[in-house]
């Protein structure tokens, strides 16, 4: 079956996590990656190694579905190939460090000079205009930067970075949007455009409720929270639920890191649900009467709740508060997950076989559509499919890419001889 992206060749220059995730992504749709790298490889190959030689899983579970030829952007030869590659896809993404796609000679205005229907998809820590314009940024830089690190951990201790990749993987799903969006205007307009995502910005999107809570604050305490003590602006949550319902995670038995379960105290659970943990006495007590009492006395609340959750297991939580319809979640380890019947059937942990390292776990596609399921094929090994690319894409025949290899526009430009004996 035709997937949703096929036809769309992504030229993908992007290393690391936040363009790598978006081109996967987008890979898994269908599209064509074909993923374009410096002789020496996207760095995270060789980055947090569990096997020697081999790949790292940092590299291999966020560069499925895309074919690898290395250009060296350096040399001459490597960027008529590279210019060749540019007329013939319909997207480009990259990145870079500020600045370094302008040092190589392909900014913006002379992408478009040489495709004008490509979209050009760039991913900056920041953007590409403004007092930190000039910056790097990585993960935790995103986070530290766009207000999620600040609302994050306890309130009494230091600010914490999420496990979850907002920032990285965040911003690529955000520039897939971006794509998708300009290849979309590029069927009325015939015109490709630049498409920017900054990983701060990304974040911000991402925590905008916390934006909510820094306006509330002004007008007074915020209620929900269990820490009544506010400055001018929105403070760590701790676990509490931060939206309109009471929340907090709860202790199980036997006590273990993972032994938790997140509960929602939804206002019209709370008598079935207070009934069972406390009996009618509990579920009568005015201090707990409405939802205004009960975030005002929800320290008991979740001492009582984590009573009863002692003599259970976060599994056996979970099934007796579903059984009452309250919204619940057990903490789960990726050991867990990646054995979880459920998270199994829908694919979301899959097994890719892989030439150096034997079969290895990838995170499946979280995006179902029922006319274009995805097909999760391995990551390339580096310059897997250089000649194969070149002869299939820009018309090379073998001679022709002996030349351009000779003259390196696919390895590292050799040292000149007196540098060498240096
Ligand atoms: C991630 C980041 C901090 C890494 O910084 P870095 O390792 O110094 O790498 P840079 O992207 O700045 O530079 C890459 C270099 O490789 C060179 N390079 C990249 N591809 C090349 C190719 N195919 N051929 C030749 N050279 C190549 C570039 O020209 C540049 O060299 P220069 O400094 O001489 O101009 C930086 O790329 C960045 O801030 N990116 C934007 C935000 C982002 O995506 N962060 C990562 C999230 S996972």
């Amino acid at each position: 079956m035709n997937q949703a992206l096929a036809g769309i060749r992504i030229l993908d220059m992007t290393h690391v996590q936040a363009g790598p995730s978006c081109s996967q992504l987008m890979g898994f749709l269908g599209a064509d990656v074909i993923k374009l790298e410096p002789p020496t490889g996207d760095v995270t190959r060789g980055q947090l190694r569990d096997v020697e030689s081999a790949d790292s899983l940092y590299f291999t579970m966020l560069n499925c579905n895309k074919r690898s030829i290395t250009v060296n952007l350096k040399n001459p030869e490597g960027k008529e190939v590279f210019t060749g590659l540019l007329t013939e896809c319909d997207v480009v993404m990259e990145n870079f460090g500020p600045g370094v796609l302008e040092r190589l000679g392909f900014g913006w205005e002379r992408v478009h000079e040489i495709n004008p229907r490509i979209v050009m998809a760039s991913v900056k820590g920041f953007g590409s205009a403004g007092p930190y314009a000039d910056y790097k940024a990585y993960e935790n830089v995103a986070q530290a930067m766009g207000g999620s690190m600040s609302t994050t951990g306890d309130p009494d201790g230091a600010p914490f970075v999420t496990g979850a990749q907002i920032g990285d993987s965040g911003t690529g799903v955000h520039l897939m949007a971006g794509i998708l969006a300009a290849l979309l205007q590029r069927e009325k307009t015939g015109r490709g455009q630049f498409v920017e995502c900054a990983m701060m910005d990304c974040v911000m999107n991402l925590a905008r409720v916390k934006f909510r809570d820094h306006q509330r604050v002004a007008r007074g305490p915020l209620a929900e929270y269990s820490r009544q003590e506010f400055a001018d602006f929105t403070p760590r949550a701790g676990n509490d639920s931060g939206g309109g319902q009471l929340g907090n995670a709860i202790p199980c038995k036997p006590g273990g890191p993972n032994d938790w379960i997140y509960v929602v105290v939804q206002e019209h659970v709370w008598n079935a649900l207070a009934t069972r943990v406390g009996g009618e006495d509990f579920a009568a007590d005015p201090r707990f009467a409405d939802i205004a009492s009960r975030r005002a006395n929800q320290g008991e609340v979740w001492r009582r709740l984590g009573e009863f959750a002692a003599e259970y297991t976060k599994w056996e939580m979970r099934d007796i508060l579903n059984e009452l319809n309250v919204p619940c979640g057990p903490i789960m380890s990726t050991a867990d997950l990646v054995d979880d019947e459920h998270v199994r059937l829908r694919e979301m942990v899959v097994e890719v076989p892989h030439p150096e390292r034997g079969d290895f776990l990838n995170v499946g596609c979280p995006i179902k559509l029922s006319d274009s399921p995805p097909e999760i094929r391995r990551s390339p090994l580096l310059g897997e499919h250089t000649d194969e690319l070149l002869s299939e894409i820009l018309g090379y025949d073998q001679g022709r890419i002996d030349e351009a290899r000779a003259a390196g526009a696919f390895t590292r430009t050799p040292r000149p001889a007196a540098a060498a004996a240096d």
